[in-house]
């Protein structure tokens, strides 16, 4: 089964327009040639001005979290509408740190996916297990927890688009990556459940992604793995030119 090697930054809240320039300046040439998707997360500020620079280039630019909402009394919050106005092809949705800091409920981030694919913007769903939940080995039923719940509902034909990152929350900024063995086993676990929702078919065709202190020296090991398609890069994408390592490294391997 051949998926398309994605890989995506996440730069989370850093970077201004200005910013989000210079790195477009510097990561395009490093990475002229390579085969791969390459994602950026940007902050909403960024995103029409990271459009425009990239213009001419295959980034593909999205955001990091969305309203379920169409429109509405809403303060502070964006729209899907809004987001692919301004250009952004995809979105971040039920990340770690949307959970925990922002404490998104399942339920929450189920009406977002549903939003986002009903309205056309790619969602990217973030699942992963704590570390107690690990200890506890319940690693399995969480991803499943996590999957069912986000995308309860959704028929087989509706997910085309969907991409699903398997971040661990104890791998994310803490410079604890997840060894290959054990982000593969994680991720047949997401296939798995992927498969129980719209069958072994479907499921082989949505790309699933790693992330969880991903850095130039490692990678490529993941993508080795028969079922990492590609890598959620928070910290390390931060420097183009480190960015660029790892989009060369992966290319590399696969
Ligand atoms: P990290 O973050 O690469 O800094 O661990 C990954 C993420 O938060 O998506």
């Amino acid at each position: 089964m051949t998926r398309d090697l994605i890989l995506i930054a996440n730069w989370k809240m850093y970077k201004t327009i200005g910013e989000a320039a210079d790195y477009i300046d510097k990561l395009a040439p490093e990475v002229e040639g390579c085969h791969a998707k390459i994602f950026l997360a940007v902050p909403f500020t960024a995103i029409a001005p990271a459009v425009l620079y990239a213009k001419e280039l295959p980034f593909v630019i999205g955001a990091q979290n969305m309203s379920d909402a169409k429109e509405g009394a809403f303060t502070g919050e964006i729209s899907t509408l809004m987001l692919q106005e301004a250009g952004a092809g995809f979105v971040l949705l039920g990340h770690s740190e949307r959970r925990r800091v922002f404490q998104e409920s399942e339920e929450l981030i189920h009406r977002k996916v549903f939003r986002a694919l009903q309205d056309k913007l790619r969602p990217v769903l973030c699942v992963g297990e704590t570390f107690a939940e690990r200890n506890e080995g319940e690693t399995e039923a969480v991803l499943l927890k996590q999957i069912s719940s986000a995308l309860k509902g959704l028929k087989e034909g509706e997910v085309q688009d969907l991409i699903l990152a398997y971040e661990p929350v104890w791998a994310i900024g803490t410079g604890m990556p997840a060894t290959p063995t054990l982000a593969q086993e994680s991720h047949v676990y997401c296939r798995n459940a992927l498969a129980k929702l719209f069958g072994k078919k479907t499921a082989s065709h949505i790309p699933i992604l790693y992330g969880g202190s991903v850095q130039p020296e490692n990678a490529a090991v993941y993508t080795a793995e028969e079922d990492i398609d590609g890598v959620l890069v928070g910290g390390a994408s931060l420097d183009p030119h480190k960015f660029a390592q790892i989009i060369k490294h992966v290319v590399g391997k696969k």
